[in-house]
């Protein structure tokens, strides 16, 4: 595997592949790579003759009270387990490669309606700096095929959105969500969590199951939210949303829709802010 820093480099070995006919996958990451990650990275083997991975803490997508500063950085572990999957090529690029004007003064990407609910209320300007984030990369890598994962859905439907209406030619797929075998997606925010949190952390997707069932069952969406977020206090959560939504567009179902939901949440555990989702068919 080759790990490069700089446009020139990257484009150069894009280039050279293109002009032997491969077709290039790419997965986009922030690092601190875990097993769902690395699933990411054997989908887009299997799509693609060669595979590009990006590591790169993105400054934009971190509200001013996140945690850029503290997100793990850990790029030799992440090079180690890329290889392992037979990764060809890392990008890690820097802030100034990305961002040449600055992340300030960067021009923004927002895509309205998709990107203004859930995540995008809860954390303002966080899709603006992940559009404008994957437009970049899109831009340099020109992949064939991106991969993204279901884990993060308001994002994929966000990078479906700016992939269309930005033109870019490629395929973008989508991989399950990786758990631990209590059922707690897998995140690279999960390390901040002390070992009791940690106890408590499953309740997240035990949460999710129960809407399905619930659903299931015949019971109404609302009784099914405010259930659910009454769940999530009990167990120590402090629960920023648990909703039931149209998995193709985030919109509100219509009373009696039953197909096509999934069922998003997202709670804080202490500092810690965790999302997942589970769709109900
Ligand atoms: P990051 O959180 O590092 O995630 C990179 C990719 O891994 C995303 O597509 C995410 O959905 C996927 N992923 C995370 N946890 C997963 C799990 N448990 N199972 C399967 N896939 C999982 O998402 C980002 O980075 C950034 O916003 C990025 C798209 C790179 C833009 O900066």
């Amino acid at each position: 595997m080759r790990t490069v820093g700089d446009l020139r480099a990257l484009r150069a070995c894009i280039r050279a592949w293109k002009q032997e006919g491969h077709r290039v996958g790419f997965v986009p990451t922030m690092g601190n790579l875990h097993a769902g990650h690395f699933s990411l990275v054997d989908l887009a083997r299997r799509q693609a003759d060669r595979v590009v991975a990006s590591v790169f803490v993105n400054p934009t997508q971190f509200g001013p009270s996140e945690d850029f500063a503290r997100y793990p950085r850990t790029l030799a572990e992440d090079s180690v387990g890329l290889v392992e999957h037979n990764c060809d090529l890392l990008f890690a690029p820097s802030v100034e490669v990305m961002y040449p004007f600055g992340p300030e003064q960067a021009m923004r990407i927002h895509v309205p309606g998709v990107g203004d609910t859930l995540e995008g209320a809860h954390r303002p300007g966080h899709f603006d700096g992940v559009a404008t984030i994957v437009a970049k990369l899109f831009a340099m890598v020109e992949p064939d095929v991106a991969v993204f994962g279901q884990k993060d859905w308001q994002q994929l439907l966000v990078v479906r959105r700016l992939a269309r209406e930005l033109a870019f030619p490629l395929e973008i797929v989508a991989g399950p969500t990786v758990r631990d075998d209590d059922g707690l997606a897998l995140s690279s925010r999960n390390r901040y969590l002390d070992v009791h949190q940690r106890a408590r952390a499953p309740e997240l997707h035990a949460t999710l199951e129960w809407m399905r069932e619930s659903f299931v069952d015949g019971h109404v969406l609302a009784a099914i939210e405010g259930a659910a977020v009454r769940r999530l206090e009990r167990a120590g959560f402090n629960p920023d949303y648990a909703v039931v939504r149209r998995a193709e567009d985030l919109g509100v179902p219509a009373e009696g829709e039953r197909s096509g939901l999934l069922a998003l949440v997202a709670a804080k555990l202490g500092n810690t802010r965790l999302i997942d989702n589970l769709a109900f068919d």
